[in-house]
């Protein structure tokens, strides 16, 4: 699927495919690496809300990676046990609260640490948003050592985030974390 994603036809067959997961690799290092420096022009412009630019990442994310279909933010609520959504890129979504241990979302705001779902079918705390989900990533938002939200991407594609997704998402939000 990855490969179909990438513009990159195989004949289907193992080993022609991990031939190319190098080549396959440095594209997605490459389509990632060109967003950084717009990720920071979004953060350094200080005259747009830090709402608006949240949502400009999030759009610019969703628009320019194939595989990211939902795109969002999710932050503490205040003093309470739970998420609440912020700016997002995609369909609306129920799930504008998520008490903390709930679902993917949920699990990342008390483990604080990145979690990768390579087959949503396969969870049993997730928290169903589309009938096309296949996949999600949670990468914790850290200001001053303290996890403050999380970005979460939903991918309609099986199984398509690698570590430098991992990567490419904790630079979004240590960006982020600048303005917050
Ligand atoms: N799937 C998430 C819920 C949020 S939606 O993906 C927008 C979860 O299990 O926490």
């Amino acid at each position: 699927m990855i490969n179909e994603i990438l513009g990159i036809k195989v004949s289907g067959q193992t080993i022609l495919k991990s031939k190319n997961v190098f080549n396959i690799l440095a594209k997605i290092r490459k389509m990632l690496k060109d967003l950084q420096p717009k990720i920071k022009s979004i953060i350094l412009d200080s005259d747009t809300s830090v709402d608006a630019r949240l949502q400009g990442i999030c759009t610019l994310l969703k628009e320019n990676v194939p595989y990211y279909n939902w795109v969002g933010y999710y932050f503490k609520n205040g003093d309470k046990e739970e998420l609440k959504l912020g700016p997002y890129a995609g369909e609306p979504t129920d799930h504008t609260i998520i008490p903390f241990g709930k679902g993917i979302c949920g699990q990342v705001a008390v483990s604080n640490e990145n979690f990768v779902v390579p087959d949503v079918k396969a969870q049993d705390n997730y928290i169903a948003c589309s009938i096309t989900v296949k996949a999600e990533i949670v990468v914790p938002l850290f200001v001053n050592g303290e996890n403050v939200g999380q970005i979460d991407i939903d991918s309609n594609t099986a199984n398509p985030f690698t570590v430098e997704d991992e990567r490419f998402l904790e630079f979004v939000n240590n960006e982020v974390a600048k303005i917050l």
